[in-house]
């Protein structure tokens, strides 16, 4: 393809504006106060697509936030991409630890991005990622050079679940009818390690009430007397892990693929420091299930880990008191082959059965889904590897993540087609956490490489 980085050169400024226009927009999906931003950003994903070249933009209405669809069709006998996005982001939250407003982004130079890096909620996830497709798309139409067909499909509600977009994919199988999904919404290893995401574990979250006494009691007068349900839920979430830090719930594990030697020893090659893991996280040790390595424990194992917990007093100063409910929501991540409503219902049988006398216990599910792993001898894998290659003059590796993207594996049902997980990334990028980033050099390196795609995935569907 002609002249790619020349055209990012000279557009760069532009294109930088234009992501901190929509990285000011508040979309938080979770938190209904601010359904006016969520939906504003929806328009402006619109705007955007139809000013890129896309022939029909439309905002597509569903129970919960709309889904923005553009497609571009230049001939019905080429390939058609459809990529898949999502313009929400996750609460903000805790405030006070962020070193600049989450909704006011500034450009700041890090030791890993000496270029500079957007500061903001969602510079990564995902609006950073997703508008590279946008200007990859601007790019391919501008100078003539788009491939084949194109289709958008940019949604308001992944980072809540994708409950609708479920929906909308079931009933809209023509419209979104391909031959390969691709979706930035993932990593690679570092900035001269690209890789390509093969694997993302699935998911499930249920929230758990622990009801003791009617009411919140003296701690001095009912102290001892009572099952404090803090005290129970404590140790109750302490008993879903053993010494070895395996998972306690009968029959979790019954699904799970155990890789071969092989497999493991392939994976192990990837570059990986322990050391600087941990001087990343300034923690004295890595912590998990007995017999997987760090790597191995956040992408090809299952987990359990709470996410939250609440109840009693957690004001200023002290309260005597014994709290009538505590709370937790616990998420656990599945890999591929574990369901995750099964895994749902076996947590759930299984927490209420711990459960002492003298308390009562609700268990109730959130959302979920399934994990997904995509071979490395498609067409698909096969041209995004070509386009890193060419972009960062080295072969991508590839590496299975620990997130979860629930709806890939539902693309792949309903579909019936395989998702390219063409991420740019980095786990240092601070996603969901204060101080979200996303390097200039990831986002105009990830605009480069996607018109690559396009160009090996057309030429290996001839
Ligand atoms: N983009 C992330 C998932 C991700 C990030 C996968 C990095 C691999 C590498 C996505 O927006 C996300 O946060 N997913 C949620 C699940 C969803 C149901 C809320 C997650 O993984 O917690
Ligand atoms: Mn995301
Ligand atoms: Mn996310």
């Amino acid at each position: 393809m002609k002249n790619i980085s020349t055209y990012v050169n000279q557009h760069k400024d532009r294109f930088l504006e234009e992501l901190i226009d929509l990285l000011k927009i508040p979309s938080i999906s979770a938190d209904s106060a601010y359904k006016k931003d969520v939906l504003h950003t929806a328009e402006v994903v619109k705007t955007r697509l139809e000013e890129a070249g896309c022939d029909h933009v439309e905002i597509c209405e569903t129970a919960g936030y709309p889904i923005v669809y553009g497609e571009k069709i230049i001939d019905k006998d080429l390939p058609t991409v459809l990529v898949y996005g999502h313009y929400d982001v996750q609460p903000p939250d805790p405030l006070n630890l962020w070193n600049s407003p989450p909704f006011e982004p500034v450009i700041k130079k890090t030791e890993l991005h000496p270029e500079g890096a957007i500061f903001a909620r969602g510079a990564c996830d995902d609006k950073g990622q997703m508008y590279m497709h946008v200007k990859a798309l601007e790019f391919m139409t501008k100078t003539n050079q788009l491939p084949c067909n194109v289709k958008f499909m940019i949604e308001g509600e992944e980072e809540v679940g994708s409950s609708n977009l479920a929906i909308f994919v079931k009933e809209n199988q023509e419209k979104l009818k391909n031959d390969v999904i691709l979706i930035s919404d993932t990593g690679i290893i570092a900035k001269d390690v690209p890789s390509i995401t093969t694997g993302l574990r699935g998911l499930s979250y249920v929230e758990v009430e622990v009801t003791g006494p009617n009411r919140d009691l003296h701690s001095g007068l009912y102290g001892g007397a009572v099952a404090n349900p803090i005290n129970v839920l404590a140790k109750m979430i302490a008993s879903l892990h053993d010494e070895n830090n395996h998972i306690t719930i009968p029959g979790f594990y019954d699904k799970v693929e155990e890789l071969s030697k092989e497999e493991r020893a392939e994976m192990a090659k990837a570059p990986f420091s322990l050391e600087a893991y941990k001087k990343s996280l300034d923690i004295d040790a890595v912590y998990g299930e007995a017999g997987y390595t760090t790597n191995e424990r956040n992408s090809i194992r299952p987990t359990l880990d709470v996410n939250g917990i609440w109840g009693g007093y957690t004001g200023e100063g002290a309260k005597t008191v014994i709290a009538s409910k505590a709370y937790a929501k616990i998420s656990m991540r599945l890999v591929p082959h574990q369901d995750w409503e099964n895994i749902t219902q076996l947590f759930k049988t299984h927490f209420e059965s711990i459960a002492p006398k003298g308390v009562k216990v609700e268990v109730k599910p959130h959302h979920g889904g399934q994990g997904y792993v995509t071979p490395i001898d498609s067409i698909g894998y096969q041209a995004a590897s070509k386009a890193y290659f060419d972009s960062f003059g080295k072969t991508p590796i590839p590496q299975r993540s620990g997130g979860s993207i629930p709806i890939v594996s539902l693309f792949e049902q309903e579909l019936k087609s395989k998702t390219i997980l063409m991420g740019f990334g980095l786990d240092s990028d601070a996603i969901h956490s204060p101080n979200e980033h996303y390097g200039l050099f990831n986002y105009y390196k990830g605009i480069e490489t996607i018109p690559l795609f396009y160009k090996y995935f057309t030429e290996l569907s001839e």
